[in-house]
């Protein structure tokens, strides 16, 4: 098993109760709420909470995670809200299709050289479909080290943004409060929203 992916198992499996609220994250709602349903895929949708609410917004659904613990609560949880959302368990590179809507709410995408995981997110987009990458802010490198992890090496609205070429509109990137706010004690008061449509 790949390092990350043996890490999230992990962390779902020491959290039984789930590791995350199971509401969905507040900027989607706001994000897509101009948006014609069509065919969504919710990347490292971990236990499924957005990918559910999309599902409940009338979007057919894929969730994509590298965590089959994850994915197995995101599965109880959707048949408990009755509803069907597809559950795939592979990384984004693995992924296929395109999509209308591609969201990713804080990914932990780990970038490798030659960016392939950014080349396969983009490449799920259909045209005229939309991109939707949400991160934690304001910047904080320092406490995310103290966390283990160097944002730089991540998949993040500011490093998916300068990718964005002539065939991609962005639409919103900016840092704005967060609606639910984060635990104490973090400094991530922020999300970082970068929406962009891919041009037809
Ligand atoms: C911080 S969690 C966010 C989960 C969910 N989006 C949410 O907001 O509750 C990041 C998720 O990304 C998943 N992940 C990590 N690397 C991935 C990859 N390469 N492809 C797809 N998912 C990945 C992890 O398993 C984890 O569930």
């Amino acid at each position: 098993m790949h390092d990350d992916v043996a890490e999230w198992e992990g962390r779902y499996a020491s959290h039984e109760g789930g590791l995350f609220s199971g509401n969905v994250n507040g900027p989607l709602p706001v994000e897509v709420a101009g948006l014609r349903p069509g065919r969504a895929l919710d990347v490292g949708c971990g236990e499924g909470a957005d990918a559910i609410w999309l599902a409940q917004q009338g979007w057919t659904v894929t969730g994509l995670d590298v965590s089959t613990v994850a994915l197995g609560r995101a599965a109880e949880a959707a048949r408990s809200a009755g509803v069907q959302v597809e559950w795939v368990a592979a990384g984004v590179t693995q992924a296929s299709g395109t999509f209308d809507l591609v969201a990713a709410h804080y990914p932990a995408i780990k970038r490798s050289p030659g960016e392939p995981e950014l080349a396969a997110l983009l490449g799920l987009v259909a045209v005229d479909g939309t991109l939707l990458v949400v991160g934690h802010g304001p910047p904080n490198p320092e406490f995310a080290r103290s966390r283990g992890f160097d944002p730089a090496d991540y998949l993040l609205p500011d490093t998916v943004a300068p990718a964005l070429g002539a065939d991609w509109e962005i639409l919103v990137h900016e840092q704005r409060p967060r609606v639910r706010p984060t635990p104490p004690g973090s400094p991530w008061t922020h999300d970082d929203v970068l929406r962009a449509r891919r041009r037809g």
